[in-house]
């Protein structure tokens, strides 16, 4: 039997990556860098990259994540130079009125010709909205029917020659959006770990991304998510992310691990966690308390995968066979090292083990 697993690329949009260390490499986000990784993740047969939207670093001594690219102008200039790869840009809908997002989606959709799709963030992170009076009080308890209103208004800018709506949060009169896309809309993609985020999925995309610092927390959130969207009559794909230190043996990356621990940054990994707690959402919530492990707390956001070449193929087969995954997104800490070693060392293993590797048409078409 073929399996299939659709490989994807985490763009640092952000200085330094992943790693809230001080002996992890270091580099400042630029387009040429990601270019660069673009072009070898096509080389090599990953299907897609996504560049998330930040707007706002977390201090301590190495400056974690000052630098940030914006993610649609980014994408964009990626999608013209290039070819074939799948493109998923982030948007949060707190910080763009939908009218104005929609032309620009749709003008993505032109360059890209019909490579991009779009993810969708309701704003988890207070602070970067904050700082530009752009959170409302209590937004956390709507941002999901905030968003999913203005979704419904980009959504039929993308599809009807005139929108007139009188919505809770939008007004709009005879709003025209030309050109429309070229099939109609983008694909739509959220990245979330809560219930209310697995249920908007389920209504409106057609991927699911999650994070997650177990290995069986993300086989769960995956077949939890496919099940929410069966309970709709619909199918969404699954991805998740993957921190990876790949050494030529397990006791190599254990070592690199270690000389990653040693520099961890202490006053960054206390910025980050004082923050969440101070949100106190229950998304929030829950991710320090899996967080409490400290290898989880030196890597933002994903689960490390720490091993050579056999410990990371198994794992990638147990995710996409017993938890269902469709895709799974990598973040290395030298991104162009990183999937130069992925692909001499991980990709022949999960070969012989009967994988391919499906192609940028595999992904996204619009929900
Ligand atoms: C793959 C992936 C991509 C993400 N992309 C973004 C992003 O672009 N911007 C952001 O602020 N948060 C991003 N996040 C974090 C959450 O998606 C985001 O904070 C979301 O609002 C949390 O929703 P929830 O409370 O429903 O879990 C990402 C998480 C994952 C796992």
């Amino acid at each position: 039997m073929v399996k299939r697993v659709n490989l994807g690329v985490f763009l640092p949009v952000i200085n330094d990556g992943w790693i809230i260390s001080k002996t992890s490499p270091k580099f400042m986000p630029s387009f040429a860098l990601n270019r660069d990784i673009c072009e070898s993740a096509r080389r090599i047969g990953f299907s897609y990259v996504f560049a998330m939207g930040k707007w706002r670093g977390f201090g301590g001594e190495i400056d974690f994540w000052k630098y940030q690219l914006e993610s649609m102008t980014l994408m964009t200039g990626l999608a013209a130079v290039v070819p074939d790869l799948h493109m998923i840009a982030s948007i949060s809908p707190a910080l763009i009125h939908p009218a104005v997002f929609a032309k620009m989606a749709a003008t993505m959709d032109d360059v890209a010709g019909g490579r991009i799709g779009i993810n969708i963030v309701s704003a988890g992170n207070r602070d970067e909205y904050a700082q530009m009076g752009l959170f409302p009080e209590n937004f956390e308890q709507y941002r999901y029917d905030y968003t999913e209103e203005w979704l419904t208004i980009v959504k039929r800018l993308w599809s009807e020659d005139s929108v007139t709506f009188d919505g809770t949060y939008f007004t709009l009169d005879d709003c025209q959006s030309f050109p429309h896309p070229r099939r109609g809309g983008l694909p739509v993609v959220c990245a979330t770990s809560s219930e209310r985020g697995f249920a908007f999925i389920a209504a409106h995309c057609t991927d699911g991304f999650f994070g997650g610092t177990t290995v069986e927390a993300k086989k769960a959130r995956s077949l939890r998510i496919k099940e929410v969207a069966a309970e709709r009559g619909r199918d969404v794909r699954t991805h998740t992310l993957i921190s990876l230190v790949l050494g030529d043996t397990d006791e190599e990356a254990q070592r690199i691990h270690r000389h990653y621990l040693d520099g961890a940054d202490q006053e960054a990994i206390a910025n980050i966690y004082n923050l969440r707690a101070r949100e106190k959402t229950e998304a929030s919530l829950a991710i320090l308390e899996e967080r409490k492990q400290e290898d989880a707390r030196l890597f933002y956001g994903g689960l490390p995968v720490i091993g050579g070449p056999e410990t990371v193929a198994a794992l990638i087969e147990e995710l996409a066979v017993d938890g269902g995954l469709d895709g799974i997104m990598f973040i290395f800490p030298d991104f162009l090292i990183g999937l130069a070693r992925f692909n001499d060392l991980v990709m022949p293993l999960l070969r012989q083990r009967g994988f391919d590797f499906g192609t940028p048409a595999d992904l996204g078409l619009p929900g």
